[in-house]
């Protein structure tokens, strides 16, 4: 969704909120704007696209001063994509300017109601009726300073919000609040740091909270207050932040994509490290150490998700049933909340999310947990509004993603789904030696990753060949069905070239169906298709009947997905950039969709 910037401290806002807005993108990238204020005036500015235009603007304008400011990137939910709509949004005095990330439902009404004691609006924003509404309630002779009027504010609201309001009387402040959408405020010294995610924090300081839901911060040079709707005073949990500018820096890469391609051998090793223990054939997965015993025992898993993680949910499913022997399915969360779910006794759902912050997965994750499920999580995003409202879970460690298309969570969370369905088929059915087996193999899959990436040069060759067609088919059966959705995924996300026709790929490793794939093969081949096939490196009859083969190492069954994917997302990654697209910020995506 939207990305969140502020600062207060004793430095020039404006060249942290542009730093902070640029990290920040990937989350939305319509428009961007920014205010500030510089004795005891706001300045505000907005600008349509890229954070660059906003760049530009501020140039134009000879740049801004004052040591206090907040700055939004958007991606839009109410209103076009005009300069009108994007934030941040003014008070009807302009002396309050107010940036959000998420949906206030009830806005009409509030507008209504503000439009009765003669407000106008200039956009077609939820926003600017929360700005409206904060800067009616202000009344600082009156003792409504702009943390109370904030607070008040809020209290009328429903929907989602995470907010950081500044204001041109109280030029020594800055207001966050959040409800539903991830707010986190960095703590320097003498400085503060608002923002949506760590990665616009973490160049200033490691030390950081997340705001927690109908939690207002009032910030100042002097300290910091947390309090809630209440104002009941609260106490933050300060934290380490686990992040490096590294980690988030495109270094040689000319894409997050592509350098998060690459970063999959190493982010597995990072995931698996301490967790399989292969000689004695035993998995350790810390973060779930507590609830073994019920998720051993339970008698059914739902696994739930949006997405990229949907299909490594579905690779989930065959795991837990082939390995674990456990009845288990997948729903997409923005279905199982709106049905009546029949949640037995013994029902685990595992809902698993890069961001941790997707709003449809949340929700499932919620109904599941409010009906007596043990509710876990397979998180990527430390701290995320998912993993902290779970019972228990695991961390991918697969380091921020940034690409809006994702790559290296879905093998993350492919690991992770591999290692608890071994967790659970250990103490269940599944003999020591076989499960050691196993292990050592999953230890082996980074290695055979790089061995993947090496054919770099020829699946860019070969996507050459193909790229002006404008339908593609892939097809996959059995644990690679779900790769081969994916694989679809990838190649419309960032390519836009629609999925389903010819080309065809064909995952053929080989595989429990590799004699039914081929069949698939054959069939599509006497109707003329183009096949490209993804196969088991030695496999001498593939040359046969495909025109082009990617190579995988060889790999048991159920660990092939992490494998038959990687070439699938470097021919949707050429593709995309051979075609002239921005990769990292494919058209009508959102990396992190915080909104139903
Ligand atoms: C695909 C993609 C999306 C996400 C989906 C879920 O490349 O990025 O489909 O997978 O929005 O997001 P998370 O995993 O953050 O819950």
């Amino acid at each position: 969704m939207c990305g969140i910037v502020g600062y207060i401290g004793t430095r020039v806002a404006q060249p942290l909120l542009l730093e902070g807005l640029k990290r920040l993108e990937y989350r939305g990238y319509d428009s961007a704007g920014m205010a500030t204020v510089d004795a005891g005036r706001l300045s505000l500015t907005r600008a349509v696209g890229r954070v660059q235009n906003l760049e530009d603007r501020l140039g134009e304008l000879g740049g801004f001063g004052g040591t206090v400011g907040l700055a939004h990137t958007r991606w839009a939910t109410h209103g076009g994509v005009t300069e009108a709509n994007a934030h941040p949004h003014r008070d009807g005095s302009g002396r309050i300017a107010v940036v959000h990330n998420g949906i206030i439902e009830n806005y009409t009404v509030i507008r209504q109601y503000l439009e009765e004691k003669g407000h106008t609006f200039k956009s077609e924003t939820d926003t600017e009726v929360l700005a409206v509404l904060i800067g009616e309630l202000f009344d600082p002779e009156g003792g409504v300073d702009l943390e109370s009027a904030v607070r008040a504010a809020l209290r009328e609201v429903t929907g989602a919000y995470a907010i950081a309001v500044i204001c041109a009387a109280e030029p020594d402040t800055l207001v966050a609040a959040r409800k539903g959408s991830p707010l986190m405020v960095g703590v320097g010294s003498g400085e503060y740091v608002v923002a949506s995610d760590p990665a616009a924090i973490i160049a200033h300081t490691t030390q950081a909270f997340p705001v927690d839901d109908y939690h207002v911060v009032k910030l100042t040079r002097d300290g910091l207050r947390t309090s809630n709707l209440d104002n009941v005073e609260v106490t933050p949990k300060i934290m380490q932040l686990e992040l490096d500018l590294e980690q988030i820096d495109l270094g040689q890469f000319q894409h997050y994509m592509l350098k998060e391609i690459y970063e999959q051998p190493r982010a597995i090793r990072l995931c698996c490290r301490g967790r399989i223990d292969a000689r004695e054939g035993k998995v350790v997965l810390g973060g779930l150490a507590q609830y073994a015993k019920e998720l051993v025992k339970s008698r059914r898993v739902i696994l739930t998700a949006q997405g990229t993680a949907l299909h490594s949910a579905m690779i989930g499913e065959y795991l837990l049933e082939d390995l674990a022997k456990i009845p288990a399915e997948v729903e997409y969360g923005s279905e199982f909340r709106y049905r009546n779910p029949i949640i037995e006794d013994g029902s685990v759902v595992i809902a698993i999310s890069q961001s941790g912050e997707t709003a449809d997965t949340l929700a499932a994750l919620m109904e599941a947990k409010e009906r007596g499920a043990l509710a876990l999580g397979v998180i990527n995003a430390v701290g995320s509004t998912i993993a902290r409202e779970t019972d228990a879970g695991v961390y991918l460690r697969v380091g921020p993603e940034i690409g809006v298309a994702s790559t290296k969570a879905f093998t993350g969370q492919v690991a992770v789904l591999t290692m608890i369905a071994l967790f659970m088929a250990r103490r269940r059915f599944m003999a020591p030696d076989a499960c050691a087996r196993l292990m050592g193999e999953l230890e082996q899959t980074p290695d055979k990753m790089e061995r993947i990436l090496e054919q770099d040069d020829a699946i860019r060759t070969l996507t050459e060949k193909y790229v002006e067609r404008e339908n593609w088919l892939f097809l996959g059966r059995g644990y690679n069905f779900p790769t081969a959705l994916e694989g679809a995924l990838k190649l419309k996300e960032i390519s836009y070239i629609h999925a389903e026709g010819m080309p065809v790929v064909f995952i053929a490793n080989k595989g429990p169906q590799y004699d039914k794939v081929m069949n698939n093969i054959e069939e599509v081949r006497s109707r003329g298709g183009h096949v490209i096939a993804v196969a088991t490196e030695g496999d001498k009859d593939i040359g046969r009947v495909a025109e082009d083969v990617m190579w995988i190492p060889d790999t048991p069954d159920p660990l092939s997905p992490m494998l038959a994917v990687l070439p699938l997302q470097l021919m949707a990654y050429h593709a995309a950039v051979l075609r002239g697209h921005d990769v990292d910020k494919p058209r009508n995506l959102a990396k992190s969709v915080t909104v139903e």
